[in-house]
């Protein structure tokens, strides 16, 4: 479509006319859904809709971004291709194919809801908004983008991409971290989605999130579809909204990994099923530093047989709210102590799901680095 064409489409405003707020937010719907037409990227989630896909894709998709979700999401369906197959497949593999994603309670609850849905609703996904969000993992936004995209409820589906390009078309300076001012976009929303196509609204709007309206970096005005009604561009704002107010600093942990080697296997346990990285694998480790000396006298290596003690590399891992500061030893031993399974390079990367702070470990037992 040419640009005349979407101008043509664009509600003409003059400086003394100013739309109300949701007068401006309607007038987005034409230019929002005739570029959209032009402009999705196509994406595997996209080609085929179905409730199963859409909700996988965008549960993956929290926290992650497209190029990095799109092997992982191909890899799932084809081991796990429906709910019955998630409902059923050992939580040690689900978490191996959810390995590098991060934020493994998504992957948990995942599972979680799929045995709820062949318990109590027959195998499906419920097809509106207000049943999706009752289910585990599921919230506001993704039972929002379920109902819409593969159903084709007219329900909001509000992410942090969404709250950056709404409070940029209406220069809002309220904080989109509040859930209050969340809560608001999509009633608001609700009051303007035309029916038959919210699947094209909401995605069109994530999709000027990612791609026009970018989370880093000048928003790309000259390209946007929104140009003609958007506040924040027609009066250079763009450098201060969003507004959003900094979550708490991270907690730093010290932690001292203990990278033991026998016979070419390397000693892993079993995180516990609740907590931080619940039920992956790790090397051990105590928490602080310590010397060479502290380490050969801890119980972590009671009956190893320690044969040399050498320093690894530093790494430092962020998770949401602490960061890992770790320092770490290579322990040749006699034996690995019965108390770790003893794992070789090719199981470390094939077999069990570790947690991905440890991918520089990893690979260094692997000689790559
Ligand atoms: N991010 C979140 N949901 C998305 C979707 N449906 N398409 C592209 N990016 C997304
Ligand atoms: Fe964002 Fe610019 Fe589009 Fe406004 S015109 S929504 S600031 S990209």
């Amino acid at each position: 479509m040419s640009e005349d064409l979407y101008r043509g489409l664009q509600v003409l405003e003059s400086d003394e006319h100013s739309l109300d707020r949701l007068d401006r937010l309607k007038a987005m719907t034409g230019p929002l859904l005739a570029w959209y037409g032009e402009h999705a990227r196509i994406l595997p989630w996209r080609e085929e809709p179905t409730p199963y896909r859409v909700w996988i894709s965008e549960i993956m998709l929290q926290q992650t971004r497209v190029e990095a979700v799109k092997p992982y999401f191909s890899r799932f369906m084809e081991e796990l291709p429906d709910i019955a197959s998630l409902a059923a497949v050992p939580e040690e593999r689900l978490l191996k194919l959810w390995e590098g994603l991060g934020y493994y309670n998504r992957a948990r609850n995942l599972q979680k809801t799929a045995r709820i849905l062949m318990e109590r609703y027959d195998g499906r996904l419920p097809d509106s908004r207000s049943e999706l969000i009752r289910l585990p993992g599921i919230g506001s936004y993704t039972a929002g983008a379920i109902a819409s995209i593969a159903y084709g409820e007219a329900v909001p589906a509000v992410d942090g991409n969404v709250l950056r390009v709404l409070s940029r078309v209406l220069a809002s300076t309220e904080d989109i971290a509040s859930l209050s001012v969340k809560r608001r976009f999509e009633q608001d929303l609700a009051a303007v989605m035309p029916a038959g196509c919210s699947s094209a609204f909401n995605q069109g709007l994530i999709e000027i999130g990612a791609i026009v309206c970018v989370p880093n970096g000048e928003p790309r005005c000259g390209e946007c579809p929104l140009h003609s009604v958007c506040l924040a561009a027609r009066n250079n704002l763009t450098d201060s909204i969003p507004v959003k107010s900094r979550p708490k600093p991270r907690r730093i942990e010290e932690r001292t990994i203990l990278l033991i080697v026998s016979h070419g296997r390397t000693a892993i346990r079993k995180r516990p099923p609740e907590g931080l990285l619940a039920s992956l694998y790790e090397f051990p480790s105590l928490t602080g530093k310590h010397s060479p000396r502290e380490i050969s006298e801890t119980d972590l290596l009671d009956g190893a047989g320690i044969l040399r003690i050498r320093p690894a590399p530093d790494a430092v891992h962020i998770f949401s709210h602490v960061e890992w500061h770790m320092s770490a030893f290579l322990i040749e031993t006699e034996r690995i102590p019965a108390q770790y399974a003893a794992a070789d390079p090719d199981e470390l990367r094939d077999r069990y799901p570790m947690a991905g702070a440890f991918d520089k470990y990893i690979r260094f037992l692997g000689g790559e680095s």
